[in-house]
C-alpha cells in the first residue's frame, strides 16, 4: 500500500485517443449509479497522455446528468501538467469542449484521492490494469472500490486503439465484480470473439478451453455464424438474432434494449474464472 503522498500503482504507457471510449461512456451515461447519485462525481482514473477522454466523458454524461463533475486522475505528474494546460485552452474557448465544463485534473492512483471527503459515484479505469499483472487486479479493485459512494460503480476495462472493440467489468462498492459487457462495431465484424484480445485483465488470460469466458465466446461465435443467414438485413439484425439464440440456449444475457448498439452484458458468474 502506498504512503500518504505516493499514489498507489505505477506509471505505464499513456496511449489514448479521441473518441475511443465512446462505447463505455454511453453505458455509464445510463447507469443508475450516475443517474441516482446524490453527488454525481465521476473519476477518470489513468486518463493517459492527453486529458481528452475526461473531457469527452464529461460531455457525454452531462447529457444525462447536467450537474456531473469529472475528476481526471493520473499517476504521472507530467501528464497532469499536460492535461492542465489543455484545460486552460478549454477554458479560453479555443476547443470544441464547453469552456465551463466541470472537469479538473489531479495527481492520484488507485487510492483515488478526492477533495473534501467526497466519494465518486463512478470510477472509470480504462486501459489501466491491462499493463499490470493479473495477480494485481483484485487488490486494485479493492482499493478503488473502497472509495465509491454507496451504490457506486467501478467500470474497469480495455479497448482497441480506436474503440471498435471495448469490454468492461462493473465492480460494486464491495469490490465484487457484477457483470461483463462487450461492445463491438458490428459493420464488418468477422467474429465476435475478436473481443478476446481486449478482455479486462481479470479475464484476458482465461480465454482457454475449460474456462467459462472461453465457452461463452465460442457460443457467441457459433451463433453469429449461424445468424449469417439474416445478414442481408444488416449486422444489427444479425447480432440480435445471434443474441436471441444465445439466450435461448441458456446464457443469461441482460440489457436486451442495448443489443442494437452492438453491446451485450452478462452477469459476472456466467464468465468468471472458477
Ligand atoms: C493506456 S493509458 C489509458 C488512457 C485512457 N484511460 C484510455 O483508455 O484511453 C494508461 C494510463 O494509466 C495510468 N496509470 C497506470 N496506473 C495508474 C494508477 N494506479 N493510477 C492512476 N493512473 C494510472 C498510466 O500512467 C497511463 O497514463
Amino acid at each position: 500500500m502506498a504512503g500518504r503522498h505516493s499514489p498507489a500503482g505505477r506509471i505505464t504507457r499513456g496511449t489514448t485517443g479521441t473518441n475511443r471510449l465512446r462505447r463505455v461512456d454511453r453505458w455509464i451515461a445510463r447507469h443508475p449509479a450516475l443517474l441516482r447519485a446524490e453527488d454525481p462525481l465521476v473519476v477518470d482514473l489513468g486518463y493517459g497522455a492527453s486529458g481528452v477522454t475526461a473531457l469527452e466523458l464529461h460531455a457525454r454524461l452531462a447529457r444525462a446528468r447536467p450537474d456531473v463533475e469529472v475528476l481526471g486522475l493520473e499517476i504521472d505528474p507530467a501528464r497532469v501538467t499536460r492535461a492542465t494546460t489543455q484545460l486552460a485552452a478549454v477554458r479560453a474557448g479555443s476547443t470544441t469542449f464547453a469552456p465551463d465544463a466541470r472537469v479538473s485534473y489531479a495527481l492520484g492512483g488507485f487510492e483515488v484521492p478526492v477533495p473534501a471527503a467526497r466519494r465518486p459515484a463512478v470510477i472509470r479505469a480504462m486501459n489501466v490494469l491491462r499493463q499490470y499483472d493479473e495477480s494485481e487486479v483484485a487488490g486494485a479493485w479493492r482499493t478503488m472500490a473502497s472509495r465509491l459512494a454507496p451504490g457506486g460503480v467501478l467500470v474497469e476495462g480495455t479497448c482497441d486503439e480506436i474503440g471498435r472493440i471495448t469490454t468492461w467489468v462493473a465492480v460494486d462498492g464491495d469490490a465484487a465484480p457484477r457483470s461483463l459487457s462487450i461492445s463491438l462495431r458490428l459493420a464488418g465484424l468477422e467474429r465476435p470473439s475478436i473481443a478476446a484480445e481486449r478482455l479486462p485483465k481479470a479475464l484476458i488470460h482465461r480465454n482457454v478451453p475449460g474456462e467459462r469466458v472461453h465457452a461463452f465466446l465460442a457460443a457467441l461465435d457459433a451463433e453469429w455464424e449461424r445468424a449469417s443467414a439474416v445478414s442481408p438485413f444488416g449486422p444489427v439484425h444479425r447480432w440480435q438474432t445471434a443474441l436471441e439464440a444465445l439466450q435461448s440456449a441458456g446464457w443469461p444475457l441482460r440489457a436486451r434494449s442495448r443489443w442494437r448498439l452492438g453491446e451485450l452484458t452478462v452477469p459476472w458468474d456466467a464468465v468468471a474464472p472458477p
